[in-house]
Parts: C-alpha cells; sequence; structure tokens
C-alpha cells in the first residue's frame, strides 16, 4: 500500500505475530479525562495504536477496576481511583511511571501530558514488537523542550525546504489548524513542550488582534497533545506597531506596553509558554541600540512575562555581520561570549539564554560554543538545527543525533570539573532550574513534513536526546526505522549503516578538518562555494591563500577564541598537537603542506577525504536498491530519487571543493586525480 510519510513513526502498522502478544489488555481506562485533555488524547492514541497494531478494538472508559486494562492518567487521579502507588515519589516534572505486567498496563504521568508521553512510550514498544514486561520511571533530563519553526506570516519560511508553512497565510494564522494539530502529536510522541511558531526575525504584525484570535487557535489545537504555544518577538514592536516614540527597555511606557501586549495573549491563551527574541543580531534591532544591556532587554519580557509563568528564550546569536575581513584579529566565534559574560548574574529568573551548539553557525563540524562554560548564574539551552540549512537541505541524508551527542557530550572542565554540555544546560552542573533545548526544525505542508522521509529521523532523535542526551544515536536510529519501515532485518540494518555513514560523509564531500561547511554562505547556504567563504562581512572565514588555510584562534597569535575555554580545553585547542584534527583548521591557521596525525597533508586530507566522502554517497544508492520490494513502492521511489540526487550532488562537491584547492594551492593530489592530468 502506498504510503506519503504524513504519519511519520506513528503508522501503528501490524506487528508480524500479534499473537505472540498473549496478555493484551481488554479495556482502556483512562482517568478523569475532559475531552481535549492530553489524558484524553491518550485514551484515543491508545485506542488507535492497538487497533492498528493488532487488529483489535478496545473500549475507553474513565473508570475501571477491572483487572485486563491499561490504565492511564496522573499520579493525583491514579492515587484517587487505585490509592498510593510507590513510584509516585520518583517522579519529576513531566516523568511518566510505565507498568507492564501480564494483564494489566499501568501509564502514570505526573502531569496530564507526561501520561500522553507514557501512552506514546508503550504504543512505541508494541509497535516494534516489544512486548516484553517492565516497569520503570522516565523522567525528563531537562524541563525546556521545544521546537521553533521560522515561518513568516505570508506563509513563507526562512531555511525551510517542505514547502509553505502550516502556520501561517497571507498575513495572518491560518483558519484550519488540522495539520498544526497534527504537528503537535507528532511532537507530544517524541515529548516536546513547545513550539514556538513564527520567525526569529519576526514581524510586529503577528500582535495584532486578528493574529492573537489565530494564536488562540493554534494553543487550542496544541493544548491536547500537552504542547505550549510560543512566539518570537519583533523587539522594536513598541514603535513600529505600538506607535509609541521609543523601544528602549527602560522605559516605563514601553514597560507597560509589553505588559498589556503579554496580558492580552494571555487572555486567549492561558497557558502560553513564553517569548523568543533574536535581538541586535544581523540587523535586528534590540537593547544596545538605546545603550542598554542585552540582560536589560531580556528582563524586561521577563518582567511581562512573570506574573503568568512564562519564559524568555533570549537568543545568544548575537554578532556584528560587517565584520573586517583584513583584520587578524576579527573574530565572530568570539561574539557571544565578549557580549554575555558580563551579564552572567544579571538575568532574571525566567530568562533562558539559547545557545547555538557552535560558535558560528549549525556548521557540519564546530567545537561547542565556549559561552556553555561563561554562564553559570544564568538558564541555558543549547539551539540544535533539525532543518539542514548549511547540510544539503533535505537533499542530501545526513543523520544528525552522532554529531549533537558530540557536543552535549563533550566536557568543557569547567573550574577543571565534569562539565559536559549536557549537564550544563540541565540542572545537573550549575544548578540553575530552567535549562533545556530548542531545535529549528521548519516543517512545512510537504506530506513528508521535512521534505524527505528520511530526514525524519533528525526530528525523531531530536526529541530522544532532548529527553535524554544519554540514548545513543544508533539506538535511535534502529527505534525510528523500526516504527517508520517495520520489522524486515535488511532494511533494518541498511538504513542504519547508510544513517550512521551519513554525516561522516557529508563532512568529507563538504568542508573538513573543521573549515566550515563550505557551502555557500552569501544566497542560498547550498551547494559548494569554497570562495564565497572569505572576503565577508559575515564573519565566517577559512583564510585561504595560496600557502595556508584556517583560522587562527589562538591566543598567542590569533583572534583568542581558545582562550574562551575554561584552561584544560583552552589549553588543548591552543596547541596544533593536541587539537584534534577534525578541529585543525577551526583553530589554527597551518600550510596545506601541515602533517596531521594520520601523517597525510592537509591538502592531501582534503584531496582523499571528499573522494571518500563522495564515493560512501553513492554506495547510499545501492544500498537503498537493495531493499526494492521490502518498503512500499512510494516510499521506495521517493527515498531512491534523493539518494540519486544527492550521489550526483556529492560528485559536484567533491570536485569542485578539489580543484578550489588545488587551483589556490598548486598542490598535486598524489593520486592524480584533481588538476589537469
Ligand atoms: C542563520 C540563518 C538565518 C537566521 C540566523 C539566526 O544566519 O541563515 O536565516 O536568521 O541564522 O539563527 O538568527
Amino acid at each position: 500500500k502506498a504510503e506519503d510519510g504524513s504519519h511519520a513513526w506513528l503508522r501503528y502498522a501490524p506487528v508480524p505475530n500479534p499473537n505472540g502478544y498473549r496478555s493484551l489488555p481488554s479495556t482502556i481506562v483512562a482517568l478523569n479525562s475532559s475531552k481535549s485533555s492530553p489524558v484524553y488524547t491518550a485514551g484515543q492514541e491508545l485506542q488507535k495504536g492497538i487497533k492498528g497494531i493488532f487488529g483489535k478494538s478496545l473500549s475507553i472508559n474513565d473508570t475501571g477496576k477491572g483487572p485486563s486494562s491499561v490504565v492511564v492518567g496522573t499520579a493525583e487521579a491514579y492515587k484517587k481511583n487505585y490509592g498510593e502507588f510507590d513510584e509516585a515519589d520518583a517522579l519529576d516534572e513531566d516523568g511518566f511511571f510505565l507498568s507492564i505486567e501480564e494483564r494489566r498496563v499501568r501509564i502514570i504521568g505526573q502531569n496530564q501530558r507526561a501520561a500522553l508521553y507514557g501512552a506514546f512510550e508503550y504504543l512505541s514498544r508494541l509497535a516494534q514488537a516489544n512486548f516484553s514486561l517492565v516497569s520503570y520511571v522516565s523522567n525528563p533530563h531537562a524541563p525546556i523542550r521545544w521546537v521553533n519553526e521560522w515561518d513568516n506570516l505570508d506563509g513563507s519560511i526562512e531555511r525551510g525546504y517542505a514547502g509553505p508553512s502550516i502556520f501561517f497565510r497571507d498575513g495572518y494564522v491560518m483558519e484550519n489548524v488540522t495539520r498544526a494539530a497534527e504537528y503537535a502529536r507528532l511532537l507530544a510522541s517524541i515529548r516536546v513542550n513547545g513550539i514556538v511558531i513564527n520567525n526569529v526575525n519576526a514581524n510586529a504584525a503577528l500582535l495584532n488582534e486578528r493574529n492573537i484570535a489565530g494564536l488562540g487557535r493554534l494553543a487550542d489545537a496544541f493544548r491536547p497533545y500537552g504542547v505550549q504555544l510560543g512566539i518570537s518577538l519583533n523587539f522594536a514592536s513598541p514603535q513600529d506597531f505600538g506607535g509609541l516614540p521609543t523601544f528602549d527597555p527602560l522605559d516605563p511606557t514601553v514597560d507597560v506596553w509589553w505588559a498589556n501586549v503579554t496580558n492580552k495573549i494571555y487572555s486567549r491563551v492561558s497557558d502560553f509558554a513564553g517569548f523568543l527574541v533574536k535581538a541586535n543580531s544581523e540587523g535586528q534591532p534590540g537593547p544596545l541600540t538605546y545603550n542598554r544591556t542585552l540582560a536589560d532587554g531580556a528582563n524586561m519580557f521577563a518582567r511581562a512575562l512573570k506574573p503568568h509563568g512564562g519564559i524568555v528564550m533570549f537568543r545568544a546569536f548575537v554578532y556584528d555581520h560587517h565584520l573586517t575581513p583584513s583584520n587578524w584579529k576579527n573574530d565572530r566565534a568570539n561574539a557571544a561570549v565578549e557580549f554575555f559574560k558580563d551579564l552572567d548574574g544579571k538575568f532574571d529568573d525566567n530568562v533562558v539564554v539559547q545557545i547555538k551548539y557552535g560558535p558560528i553557525d549549525f556548521q557540519v563540524r564546530e567545537p561547542p560554543s565556549p559561552l556553555f562554560s561563561a554562564l553559570r548564574k544564568t538558564n541555558t539551552a543549547i539551539e540544535l538545527q533539525v532543518t539542514q540549512e548549511y547540510l544539503g537541505h533535505q537533499d542530501h541524508l545526513v543523520y544528525l543525533a552522532p554529531m549533537w551527542k558530540e557536543i552535549l557530550e563533550f566536557d568543557l572542565r569547567v573550574d577543571n570539573r565534569p562539565s559536559k554540555v549536557k549537564d550544563i544546560i540541565s540542572s545537573a552542573r550549575f544548578n540553575r532550574p530552567l535549562g533545556g533545548s530548542a531545535a529549528v526544525v521548519n516543517v512545512g505542508t510537504n506530506t513528508t513534513w521535512l521534505g524527505s522521509h528520511l530526514a525524519m529521523s533528525n526530528l525523531y532523535a531530536y526529541g530522544i536526546l532532548a529527553w535524554n542526551p544519554a540514548a545513543q544515536a544508533e539506538d535511535i536510529i534502529r527505534d525510528w526505522i523500526r516504527l517508520t519501515f517495520g520489522f524486515n532485518r535488511q532494511v533494518l540494518d541498511t538504513v542504519t549503516e547508510m544513517s550512521m555513514k551519513s554525516w561522516p560523509a557529508y563532512e568529507n564531500y563538504s568542508g573538513n578538518l573543521g573549515v566550515q561547511t563550505l557551502t555557500d554562505i552569501l544566497y542560498t547556504h547550498y551547494g559548494p562555494n569554497p570562495a564565497s567563504q572569505d572576503n565577508n562581512g559575515w564573519g565566517q572565514w577559512t583564510r585561504a591563500d595560496s600557502v595556508s588555510i584556517g583560522m587562527d584562534r589562538t591566543v598567542k597569535n590569533g583572534t583568542g577564541n581558545a582562550g574562551q575555554y575554561p584552561p584544560e580545553i583552552a589549553m588543548m585547542f591552543e596547541n596544533i598537537e593536541t587539537t584534534p584534527d577534525n578541529l585543525l583548521l577551526w583553530f589554527h591557521h597551518v600550510p596545506y603542506t601541515q602533517r596531521l596525525k594520520s601523517g597525510k597533508t592537509v591538502i592531501q586530507h582534503f584531496y582523499d577525504a571528499h573522494y571518500e566522502g563522495a564515493a560512501t554517497a553513492q554506495t547510499f544508492v545501492t544500498m537503498w536498491e537493495s531493499l526494492k520490494g521490502k518498503i512500499d513502492e512510494q516510499r521506495y521511489d521517493e527515498v531512491l530519487f534523493e539518494q540519486v540526487y544527492q550521489a550526483g550532488h556529492a560528485l559536484v562537491w567533491r570536485d569542485s571543493i578539489n580543484q578550489f584547492y588545488y587551483n589556490m594551492s598548486g598542490i598535486p593530489d598524489q593520486a592524480k586525480r584533481v588538476g589537469n592530468h
């Protein structure tokens, strides 16, 4: 049967041997579930899932003591109906208890949405034909697990590759929110609890009456899934939209204006999550316009949100995009720490500084942003990108969990103590109560959500890692494959292998050794354009000339960026010998003939890696072709089309990059593939 991908990993396809599961409960009990509450949704979802997976229709009751039931509800409701249970004390906010016994299943959430998470977990096990009897508590790593959508009011999406917006059209929130609700369902199944629906380059017209009513509609559509709505704000709204003479964050009339707008939103959306703010970045207005600090700016929103319990996600992506390349000391990578370090401790409690994972901008390989180690008295969250802005849009398969894991597991050694990024964004390291993750997803109206079936593994992995960063990239992809494509062993192994090889392959045929992605950075962020990486005001530079390449970010001779890391890490990056090869050109400017730890020269590594990476991309086609007949035809054909495209484009990448550096350096390829032979 044809499958268009719209159900993503929630297909509830029949399992091969349904009778193997003898103890399937005979009724569903959804406790105290008022219509459109997450527990109600959980009941519906269990009914639908069990019907799909086992072909068995179960009835839903809202109370019941029958022995053969699956009971879902909040801890409070459970206790009222069945009495105390031991695991109650182990539940954190949004956490759930799942217990699968022979004739009884209990799914108990610390709150409503937690019960829904537990129901999705149970269904995920069933859909993967995992029928083992288990009993465990699962708590989130951090409270903030959001997605950001860069949708514009006109329906276009900045850096979106899957068609127009599912939220906006012609300047307004859409009337029909069906697809928005379906998206919330997908997100709830991976325990995402917030959606910021509009572009960080925000349009103040979102705050007009008609759009605030629209926000209400969207929030109503998200609420049954326990997903809260948030919006991006334009800092200059009081002036541009409100007609005030100023947007100075310390002007009392501005404060009052924001308080009014915020109250208006809450009167329509009582569980509104909060604001996301991009200020003083890439031409956006902000507090610096009035010589106020970024903290002054963030706290202004925090004050307006405080009475309602909302939070401000204030982005650390602040930099000057008119940097002069001729100055060897200039470095965009230094900007975040320079702007924020003196503000540590000056942000209100309901402000979270949202930090892109690396110091530049979603490149194929970056070290973690040093800002994670500089803010100890500030709530922080990491910003990841599911939409493949610099990583081949969704035309290239690049499974990102391994890359995110490297960042999350990176130990920054703050005060010479274990300080993994994942523990900094949770309360574990600095004891900050708020924190977590945000991912820029940019789904669109394309039935596959992201414009590619395989790209959906990244959205799935994002949710899993936001909940539990200790999860392994390979385990995540295996679960996703079983849920997405079923049980064929060859499909499982093949798609796992393709996915696990995909990030290294993309790195190999785009920008390796930490030189950045080498894609066009002036307009499209797509396809090879190494020449665009220098002499631009954006500060994304490689400093390639005829003899040498790389950014010198050392303290002794360069931009000093290495010194922004805590001492142990700074020392590692300061020295060529201790800098890992894959970040060599991020931190050092070296001759093309510099030897790597492998013994190869930098230039020969470039040539070889580009051939290797492009060759790997060719194998994805044959690997996928080996699955013909083992996957429904529609998805088989659509993925094949993508893989053939990627294989071709990988060759374009290989030859463009290699020829460019050959022309630049004049150094021949030892294997005689590159150049004028
Ligand atoms: C990148 C991206 C922009 C985006 C910006 C941001 O530079 O290309 O489209 O607005 O990041 O994250 O704010």
